[in-house]
């Protein structure tokens, strides 16, 4: 009953495999490359877990890939390892390229030789499910309709070009070999354990030193918020009920602009950890991210009428836990803003203020 996870050291990865073996679903074997957005301090609770094995390596190596398929044999290998953050995608696509598009290539490569190698029950049962993002249909307006699994694709950054190919190329696994792919195209996440790169964890991290909170260009882009559990919990009953080949969309129903989730998140810390004149007063507006996209929104209908899911948390609700969640790990938040993301916090808003 093992499954692989790839990228379970990172956000939304060591989240699923805590929530996994919370609900006794059976042992995990988490390959991980412990890039700058790992961390195995996220995994601290199940270090002494048996059901637990985890192992540092890179999806694009296949002859580690198809060793660990070979000796583990799992009946599914849940694929979240990427680069994952658009601004670093702006700044250096190359690891983009090689890591969500040559080794999700590879680790495909890999799980269809294992796959091949099944027989009857183990080969009927096997998936290989897909953690994709809803930036691959690129932008909308105002007043488009949201994105529906039928939308075309039109990436817009290096980061969802890369997701763009390497969604073409499980589609196309499935399509040519028959392998049994799932693909999730999910909105932004947000909870424990995100990196504080991405606009939640640094606006937190940032207001509790009283630093400025960088907003990129007028603040107006739409993001659809969805709370790293319901998202987890989504992948769980696409993986046990979704049908072969079918892609799911994911969404939080909970379209914000970027201001008003700043706004939200410091009224929150106001709250809970008051500060002089306000939080709202550390707002800076910087320059705009190359190529912004303007608005992303999900229209969740497959997955609430095929599969029963839609999102626990409200926008607030989640809001309110994660908050909480950044005020009582103060320790991880210094753990990982220390070294190289002094560098890049340089990199990118150095020049932006
Ligand atoms: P993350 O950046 O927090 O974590 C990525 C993990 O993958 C890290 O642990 C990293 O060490 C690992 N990794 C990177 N390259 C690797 C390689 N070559 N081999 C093995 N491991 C490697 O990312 P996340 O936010 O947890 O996102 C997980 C997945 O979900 C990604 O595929 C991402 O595209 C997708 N997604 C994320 C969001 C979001 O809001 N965070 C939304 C939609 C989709
Ligand atoms: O939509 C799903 C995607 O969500 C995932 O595929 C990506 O992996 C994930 O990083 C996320 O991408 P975004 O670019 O939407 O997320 P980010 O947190 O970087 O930014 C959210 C919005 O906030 C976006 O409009 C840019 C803006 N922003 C971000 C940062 C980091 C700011 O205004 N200031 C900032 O400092």
């Amino acid at each position: 009953m093992t499954i692989v996870v790839t990228g379970g050291a990172g956000f939304i990865g060591s989240n699923f495999v805590l929530e996994w073996l919370a609900a006794g679903a059976g042992p995990v074997v988490n390959l991980d490359k412990l890039t700058y957005a790992g961390n195995l301090a996220n995994l601290a609770s199940v270090s002494g877990d048996p059901r637990h094995h985890f192992v540092r390596g890179d999806i694009a190596d296949a002859a580690l890939v198809g060793r660990l398929l070979a000796k583990h044999r799992p009946r599914a290998v849940v694929h979240f390892a990427a680069e994952s953050h658009v601004d670093r995608s702006i700044h250096a696509p190359d690891a983009f390229i090689q890591t969500n598009v040559v080794g999700t290539f590879r680790l495909l490569e890999a799980v269809r030789g294992h796959w091949q190698s099944l027989d009857g029950a183990g080969r009927e049962a096997f998936r290989f499910l897909h953690v994709s993002t809803d930036e691959v249909y690129g932008s909308l307006s105002e007043t488009d309709p949201p994105f529906s699994e039928t939308t075309a694709y039109a990436p817009n950054s290096p980061y969802s070009a890369s997701k763009a190919a390497s969604d073409h190329l499980v589609r196309a696994y499935h399509h040519t070999y028959g392998l049994p792919v799932l693909t999730t195209n999910c909105s932004n996440n947000y909870g424990p354990f995100q990196f504080p790169e991405k606009l939640v964890p640094l606006m937190i991290a940032n207001a509790l030193e009283a630093k400025p909170l960088p907003v990129y260009g007028d603040g107006r882009q739409v993001r659809d918020w969805l709370y790293v559990g319901d998202h987890c919990e989504a992948i769980r009953l696409v993986l046990e009920k979704g049908r072969p080949g079918e892609v799911y969309n994911v969404g939080g129903n909970a379209e914000k602009p970027n201001l008003d989730v700043v706004h939200a998140l410091c009224d929150s810390l106001d709250a809970l950890r008051p500060r002089e004149g306000g939080h709202r007063g550390l707002i800076a507006r910087v320059a705009d991210r190359p190529g912004h996209d303007r608005r992303y929104a999900i229209d969740a209908g497959k997955m609430r009428s095929e599969l029963g899911w839609s999102p626990r948390e409200s926008f607030e609700s989640g809001l309110a836990r994660t908050v909480r969640w950044y005020l009582d790990n103060a320790d991880w938040v210094a753990q990982v803003r220390s070294g190289e993301y002094r560098n890049w916090i340089e990199k990118n808003y150095g020049k932006r203020a």
